[in-house]
């Protein structure tokens, strides 16, 4: 039978694969009904139907997404031996997909946030993800604290509204948050769309060479279209008229062959210096400063492909610091352990046991492994040999490689729950960043921001135990929030009378 009919077009079929006579109209006994049990098609449309929404992400909710190439420009070989950099010219396709933290997925996209900025590259040697933000620090840097950040973030459970009051009772309780705080506060805290922005892999990562040296690695993502931000108020105005704003701009320059693109570029420090610097390079709330380290290029990446089917490719498409490759490694980031944990175990409640068989997660490489069956196993025998179900075997199945060994890392010191609280620096880079980053223009919509965000909450004490940070990061730091605040509360009483 032609699986096309007449005029070309190919025949409706029910899953099983039968030719449909109508999709108008259910089966019914009689004109007005009722209906019949065995018009098995209804049943089949509706139940589809049923099961369409799948969990969204715990974070990360709403997020935008596209395909791309990545070039090598520069050889850092003698960093690392990850098969993706191995010459200059080479080219690996990879996925992009950016978002915001908070909201859930029908958020509005021009709300000021932490973006996402999550990158898999298919490279010849396996997937290598790097889940990145678009700060090169985070709010907390012992995992232990992540979950009671994000309740921060989400809905009070009584009035199911977002809580100023729990985002500052938290802050001012956690001042190491205060660093990617004032980055969020910023013009970063809010760009135009998601082509205006860097990406950083905040932590700190390692590479190895052939020679089996590690280096401490940052990877940086230079956006090559500039920085351009919202302030608040623009973005309330956007936000009346077009809550896709991001959707739109990032699939219509695609479209149009207006293709976004960011250089990569590395910090690198070999594996013993880190007992050298005065800060701990292992911390996530803090950055490695550019005059000590500075960057170094390795690449650029182009965004020169759309979906086309959002669910299936963007929604679908699971990340993951676990996914890394020879030549790419961890470090003692206690924040990066938890989520190489994290996000496999998130995708497999999310999206289901066998994810990353689905067409955007699978590598372009062959895969062996020796996992069985589980739900919805479609992929067959995995180990390259149908006898081969366990290893070792006599029968031609997948073998380990010693090759792909990372070399050994030396660690020391005493397991226990070292508390990091009072031991830490948790100001001098806000400060440097305050003081001499900042233009006083920049520091005005920044104070104007703070004074907005802390609107709302419930306790005056709340706020000055937050306050008493932002004086210690900088006097006038906490002066300028306080004037911008009085300023607020001015407009309001004008409002008012
Ligand atoms: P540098 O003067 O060499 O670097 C300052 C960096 O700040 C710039 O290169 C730029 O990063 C970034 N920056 C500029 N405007 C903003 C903004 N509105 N919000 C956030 N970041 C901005 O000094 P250091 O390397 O010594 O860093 C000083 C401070 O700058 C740090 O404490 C940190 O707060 C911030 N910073 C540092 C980064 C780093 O990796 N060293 C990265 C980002 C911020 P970029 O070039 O990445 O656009
Ligand atoms: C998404 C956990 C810190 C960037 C997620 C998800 C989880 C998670 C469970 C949802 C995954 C999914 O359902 O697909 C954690 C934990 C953290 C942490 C436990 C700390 C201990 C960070 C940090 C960054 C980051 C520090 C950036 C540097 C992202 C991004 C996504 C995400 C970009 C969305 C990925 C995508 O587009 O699918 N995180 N996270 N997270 N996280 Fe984290």
């Amino acid at each position: 039978m032609s699986q096309h009919d007449q005029t070309g077009r190919p025949r409706m079929t029910t899953t099983g694969g039968a030719p449909i006579a109508s999709n108008q109209n259910s089966e019914t006994a009689g004109v007005r009904g009722p209906l019949l049990m065995q018009d098995y098609q209804l049943l089949e449309k509706l139940a589809h139907q049923n099961r369409e929404r799948i969990p969204e992400r715990v974070v990360h909710a709403k997020g935008w997404g596209a395909f791309g190439t990545f070039t090598v420009t520069n050889d850092i070989s003698q960093y690392s031996c990850a098969s993706i950099f191995t010459q200059v010219g080479k080219t690996t396709d990879m996925l992009a997909r950016f978002s915001t933290v908070a909201g859930e997925a029908g958020a509005a996209d021009h709300e000021r946030d932490v973006r996402g900025f999550a990158l898999k590259f298919y490279t010849d040697e396996g997937n290598w993800d790097m889940v990145g933000n678009n700060t090169p620090v985070f709010f907390v840097r012992d995992p232990l604290k992540f979950p009671d950040f994000i309740h921060t973030q989400k809905r009070h459970p009584r009035t199911n509204m977002r809580s100023a009051t729990a985002m500052w009772d938290f802050w001012g309780q956690q001042p190491e948050s205060l660093h990617q705080v004032t980055i969020l506060m910023s013009d970063r805290g809010l760009p135009q769309d998601p082509t205006f922005m860097n990406g950083y892999g905040s932590h700190t990562y390692s590479l190895w060479n052939a020679a089996g040296e590690r280096f401490w690695v940052k990877f940086h993502f230079k956006t090559q279209q500039g920085h351009r931000f919202f302030t608040n108020g623009e973005a309330a105005e956007i936000i009346g008229h077009n809550r896709e704003g991001y959707q739109e701009a990032l699939f219509g320059k695609i479209e149009d062959g207006n293709f976004p693109r960011w250089k990569m570029m590395v910090q690198v420090m070999p594996e013993l210096d880190a007992e050298k610097t005065p800060y701990d390079p292992f911390d996530l709330t803090k950055v490695w400063p550019h005059s000590d380290f500075p960057l170094i290029e390795v690449g650029e990446f182009a965004l020169n492909r759309n979906a086309d089917n959002y669910f299936a490719q963007i929604e679908q498409a699971a990340f993951s610091p676990s996914n890394k490759v020879r030549g790419i490694g961890y470090s003692p980031d206690k924040m990066l352990q938890a989520r190489v944990f994290s996000y496999a175990d998130a995708h497999r409640y999310r999206l289901g046991t066998h994810y990353e068989h689905l067409p955007v997660n699978a590598a372009k490489c062959p895969v062996h492994h020796y996992h069985k069956d589980g739900q919805m196993n479609f992929m067959g025998h995995q180990s390259g040999s149908v006898d081969a179900y366990y290893e070792p075997n006599s029968f031609g199945g997948a073998v380990e490689d010693p090759s792909f060994a990372e070399p050994p890392l030396r660690i020391s010191g005493e397991a226990g729950r070292h508390p990091h609280q009072q031991q830490m620096d948790d100001y001098t880079q806000v400060r440097a960043l305050h003081d001499t980053v900042l233009t006083a223009e920049e520091r005005g919509r920044l104070y104007k921001n703070l004074a907005a965000a802390m609107e709302g909450v419930s306790d005056e004490r709340i706020l000055d135990v937050a306050l008493a940070h932002f004086d210690a990061i900088s006097p006038a730091y906490g002066a300028g929030i306080r004037a911008a605040r009085a300023e607020k509360a001015r407009e309001h009483q004008h409002a008012a009378e």
